[in-house]
């Protein structure tokens, strides 16, 4: 993929307060922390297009931003953090809810795990959710780096275990060493492909 534009279109939490659904979107879910705004910075080769933190809760809102003006990558608020305001808790679920099952833009959803963690039921339940859903997810286990190359079929075994998916469905990734930028850029570009770009002059 060719980044030669990236853009903040806004944070927005309802339904009325999103961007026109004028182009196709990507988003991204996972747990609080696991690295969603880490991948989409990684993918669009900016440190600090979408902020990140060590604080777990960062992202509150739906964040949406626009690539090459032709399709959005739209970082959704993670789940699942304890330390998180009881308030913004139970907001996530009707705002991320509404954003999957009612954006006509919608075209993929890449879905986060942390090598060294063992899925949440939050995490099997939006799985099985997106699976009802029909809606195409790209499964990526996200830190990489974390983990010794050996060790990493292991501490894949309780992620295979729990999502029930063949280890050839993930994509490994690294923030940290870009390992896998490559592969979840064509995974995204085989779902986006079908459509034509916006002033594509090729013919029509
Ligand atoms: P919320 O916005 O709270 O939902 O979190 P998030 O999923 O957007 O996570 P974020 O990208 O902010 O990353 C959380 C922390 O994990 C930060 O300290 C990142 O630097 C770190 N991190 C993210 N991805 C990686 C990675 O691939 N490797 C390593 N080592 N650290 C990572
Ligand atoms: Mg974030």
């Amino acid at each position: 993929m060719i980044i030669r534009s990236t853009r903040f279109i806004k944070s927005a939490a309802s339904p009325p307060t999103w961007p026109p659904a004028d182009v196709p979107e990507v988003a991204f879910v996972g747990r609080s922390n696991v690295g969603k705004s880490s991948l989409i910075n990684t993918l669009v080769r900016r440190r600090n297009l979408v902020r990140t933190s060590r604080t777990p809760g960062r992202t509150q809102l739906i964040n949406f931003f626009a690539i090459n003006e032709d399709f959005n990558l739209v970082d959704l608020p993670g789940y699942g953090f304890a330390q998180v305001p009881l308030k913004l808790r139970q907001s996530w679920g009707p705002m991320v809810r509404a954003y999957l099952a009612q954006r006509p833009t919608l075209r993929v959803v890449v879905l986060l795990f942390d090598l060294r963690r063992v899925p949440s039921g939050e995490d099997l339940q939006l799985l099985d959710w997106l699976e009802e859903a029909d809606i195409p997810t790209i499964p990526v286990i996200t830190k990489a780096d974390k983990v010794g190359r050996a060790q990493r079929v292991r501490q894949m075994k309780p992620i295979l275990a729990e999502t029930g998916l063949p280890a050839d469905a993930f994509t490994l990734f690294s923030a940290v060493t870009r390992e896998g930028m490559e592969e979840i850029w064509a995974r995204i570009e085989a779902v986006l492909e079908p459509m034509a770009p916006k002033g594509d002059d090729a013919g029509g």
